[in-house]
């Protein structure tokens, strides 16, 4: 039995980013992998490493928590829990702030990104919220991480720390491994193909979230930037948005990218960006109606408290064991 372990963060609105790259991946390996377990949380901690409204924090943390049951995960196998109400996870990231250097912390792109733009905003939490990450992660022994391409990096360090913690300290982490899906692992802004798509981005036709309606979907598929050239090619150096949009189509969908160029090769962008839009609608409407549902019902909190019952006891007792490994307290 393996044990799988993922998170989001309940900032903004998700976006088909998040569904595509992470969210449908963890929905899928539920339905493969009948005898492993699925520790999933809403990475609430995270959050306020930007600042954040606290009553908007509070109920996105719902929002996404309801949006993952909605997007089809299986309540039954899933521990479904918040980030927050997990003391321990901010207990080991602060043993792991121990174990990780500062040039590895100035290395993450996440936080490069936001230093090269002169950002003065940056707090010192955001700087090290991949000891965080990688506490997540181990505390709950986690075999593979689900993520997408933009967490790739956060996974390697998560590895480094959990070896050089071993090495120390002798055996304790294990060392997980990050799953990332071959389409969909990276869906790009639609208005700038260079840029990932992401829901804390100021132009809102370069994203679709998942509480968009039909109307909205489609327009922003319209107006996706593509080419002049006309041709319906995967192509992703010189028709990089449409390459985004074939993409999204064969992550939707499942078909392969040779099946959707060749189905699509003899039509206009038009005919092809009408048909993406209705399978967009077809799977996100109705993820949209179940998250109503969901979110209007007590069996969220219910979920939601069980989850909590059960990671606290992995965490905690993985942390007490910690502890007398580093030598903490008395005993
Ligand atoms: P975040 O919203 O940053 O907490 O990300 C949650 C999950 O969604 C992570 O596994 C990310 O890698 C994934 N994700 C976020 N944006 C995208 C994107 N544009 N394409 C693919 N995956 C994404
Ligand atoms: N850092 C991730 C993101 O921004 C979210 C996250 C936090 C996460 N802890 C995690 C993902 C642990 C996987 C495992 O997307």
């Amino acid at each position: 039995m393996k044990r799988i372990v993922s998170g989001i963060k309940p900032t903004g609105s998700l976006t088909l980013g998040n569904y595509l790259g992470a969210i449908k991946q963890f929905v899928k390996l539920q339905k493969e992998r009948k005898n492993d377990e699925f520790f999933l949380f809403i990475a609430d901690l995270h959050a306020i490493t930007t600042r954040q409204v606290p009553h908007e924090l509070r109920k996105r943390t719902l929002d996404v928590a309801a949006m993952y049951l909605a997007c089809g995960l299986d309540k039954e196998r899933t521990t479904l829990f918040i980030q927050s109400e997990i003391h321990e996870h901010a207990e080991l990231g602060y043993i792991l702030q121990s174990n990780v250097y500062m040039g590895e912390l100035e290395r993450m792109t996440q936080y490069k990104d936001k230093n090269d733009k002169n950002d003065t905003s940056i707090t010192s939490s955001l700087f090290t919220y991949p000891a965080l990450m990688a506490a997540d992660i181990l505390l709950y022994d986690a075999d593979y991480v689900p993520v997408g391409d933009d967490q790739k990096q956060h996974l390697e360090l998560t590895r480094d720390i959990a070896a050089r913690f071993n090495n120390y300290y002798s055996n304790f982490f294990k060392v997980p491994e990050p799953l990332i899906p071959e389409v969909g692992a990276r869906i790009m802004d639609l208005q700038n193909p260079d840029k990932k798509m992401s829901k804390s981005e100021n132009n809102p036709k370069g994203y679709i979230t998942l509480f968009d309606d039909e109307k909205t979907i489609t327009k922003k598929i319209k107006s996706a930037k593509t080419d002049s050239l006309g041709v319906i090619n995967y192509d992703p150096v010189n028709q990089k948005g449409l390459a985004n949009l074939i993409n999204i189509f064969a992550s939707v969908t499942d078909l392969s990218i040779n099946e959707i160029v060749n189905k699509y090769k003899n039509v206009g962008y038009k005919i092809f960006k009408e048909d993406l839009a209705k399978k967009l609608v077809d799977v996100l409407i109705p993820i949209q109606e179940k998250y109503h549902e969901i979110i209007k019902s007590n069996e969220l909190h219910e979920i939601l408290n069980k989850g909590r019952e059960i990671a606290n006891r992995y965490a905690n007792l993985k942390m007490k064991k910690c502890k007398r490994k580093v030598g903490l307290g008395r005993k």
